[in-house]
């Protein structure tokens, strides 16, 4: 049992319309601690019936919120933020329990997500619209800026506080309501924010949470349903075109965060204990478990080998263990299955000719746990170059020239974040404008702040999340045409 300041903040029922429920069948499944494999609690179910009342109440409350004014928003969204750090160390407590990050990451994530709310809380009062000079004298051209409507968010296990916040704070900022979906494996960081956006006073029905073991059914419930206007979905490619297409009947506008495949190129004038400070941050972040992790070091043959050796040492030091554990700093993957597959990708890479200079295996702490680990000798063919790893494994491919490297680091589908170490101001304009990347970290590792815009080119998605861009996908945009002036 967690042992909580306040234990009302692990919910253990649906969040529909204002009220906690058990939902419509009645069923319950357990969320199971990954770093320890015990049961945290069970958890109520709900399903498509649920799902549609959600999306009812929603659509009611919202017709109410969108006439506030934008200064009544932004005070119910600060006084949410404020909750959430007042209760930062039992909400990192939970996201820890049922996530498995260390707890100072869990309590890292905590603050990032909360810093959307603050974020979006000011933005709410800057959804400005324009006066558009008109072709014709006797008339007056304006837009004005108005809510999209009822917003579905499927939100993704990595990041089960943050990736709410930042979906949920804009559309409200908006006007609009959201019902959320987070994922079954970790969904008590969800009904936690739930609870306080509540005793924050947030008018019922404008938040709802709906868990479920089944995804698909509910998932199906979000995109068919006519009132829900716009889904916003972090997760991977393959859901995320599904969902794109069951959207498309009702014609509903997506923002999607889906996989990466991020390029880490380090040329040899990069400052290299700069470059293995990022590497270490930006791999192993959430044991290499995030969208924006390093999928590929990309390394200057002249330094490949200083690199390497420098990245290995560093990587020794990383502690893995039960995140709750003082000094863990790196925690189990989300489960079983996780490990298998990217021990596959790592068996496969050695099949192939990959060299494992360091870990490659499940760790002896559990089932849940693999070593951070390092391999050489990559080549652009093997499986582990092209899929997205999401675990703690760090493939380095040597390179000669800058437009061969720039050929690797565009060789994927993927397109959301890419790493360049170099000192060469020329290169980093260069290098950085021909990526095909939503985001490019220059002799950075840690790229994510509620202040820069989110998001990915190509397969990894559209839209972008945080940032005064962030709340464009929650709105529409209307066209006021005033004639007999
Ligand atoms: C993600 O992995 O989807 C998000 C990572 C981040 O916000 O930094």
């Amino acid at each position: 049992m967690l042992s909580l300041n306040d234990p009302l903040l692990l919910k253990t029922q649906l969040f529909i319309n204002g009220e906690w429920v058990n939902g419509d069948s009645g069923n319950t499944f357990p969320i199971v601690n990954p770093a320890t494999g015990t049961e945290i609690c069970k958890l109520a179910s709900g399903n498509k019936n649920d799902t549609n009342t959600a999306i009812k109440c929603a659509q009611n409350a919202m017709q109410k919120w969108r006439q506030l004014t934008a200064k009544y928003r932004t005070q119910i969204l600060k006084q949410w933020h404020a909750l959430i750090m007042e209760n930062i160390d039992d909400l990192a407590l939970i996201l820890c329990a049922e996530q498995g990050k260390p707890l100072a990451e869990a309590k890292g994530e905590i603050q990032y997500g909360a810093a959307y709310i603050e974020w979006f809380a000011e933005e709410a009062k800057r959804i400005y619209g324009d006066i558009i000079p008109s072709n014709n004298a006797n008339q007056r051209l304006l837009t004005v800026k108005q809510p999209i409507g009822v917003v579905a968010a499927i939100t993704p296990w990595n990041f089960p506080n943050a990736m709410i916040t930042r979906k949920v704070a804009p559309a409200l900022a908006a006007g609009c309501a959201v019902v959320v979906k987070p994922a079954e494996a970790t969904p008590l960081s969800a009904l936690a924010l739930a609870e306080l956006a509540d005793r924050a006073g947030l008018p019922k029905g404008l938040l709802s949470i709906v868990v479920g073991v089944d995804a698909i059914e509910i998932g199906k419930a979000l995109t068919d349903h006519p009132l829900v206007r716009k889904l916003s979905f972090t997760g991977s490619t393959k859901v995320g075109k599904l969902l794109i297409k069951q959207c498309a009947d009702t014609v509903k506008k997506t923002s999607m965060e889906l996989g990466g495949n991020a390029p880490f190129i380090v040329f040899e004038d990069a400052d290299l204990d700069q470059a293995v400070q990022g590497a270490i941050a930006s791999k192993f972040r959430n044991a290499g478990q995030t969208c924006v992790c390093a999928n590929r070091f990309l390394v200057q043959r002249s330094v490949y080998q200083e690199f390497t050796e420098k990245f290995i040492e560093q990587t020794k030091k990383l502690i893995v263990g039960n995140g709750n554990t003082e000094n863990v700093t790196m925690g189990p993957l989300i489960n079983t299955d996780a490990v298998q597959n990217i021990h596959a990708l790592v068996t496969d890479a050695e099949r192939n000719g990959a060299t494992k200079v360091l870990g490659g295996a499940a760790s002896e702490l559990g089932s849940n746990y693999y070593l951070p680990t390092i391999l050489t000798n990559v080549t652009p063919q093997m499986r582990i170059f092209n899929e997205e790893i999401f675990g703690p494994v760090a493939p380095i491919i040597p390179f000669d020239t800058e437009e061969q490297a720039l050929e690797l680091a565009n060789a994927t589908e993927a397109g959301l974040a890419s790493y360049v170490y170099t000192q060469n101001y020329a290169r980093i304009w260069r290098f950085s404008e021909n990526l095909e990347n939503g985001i490019v970290g220059i002799n950075e590792g840690i790229i994510s702040s509620e202040v820069a815009p989110f998001g990915g080119v190509k397969e990894s998605g559209n839209g972008r999340e945080g940032s005064k861009y962030g709340i464009d996908d929650y709105i529409e945009i209307k066209y006021l045409c005033m004639g007999g002036i």
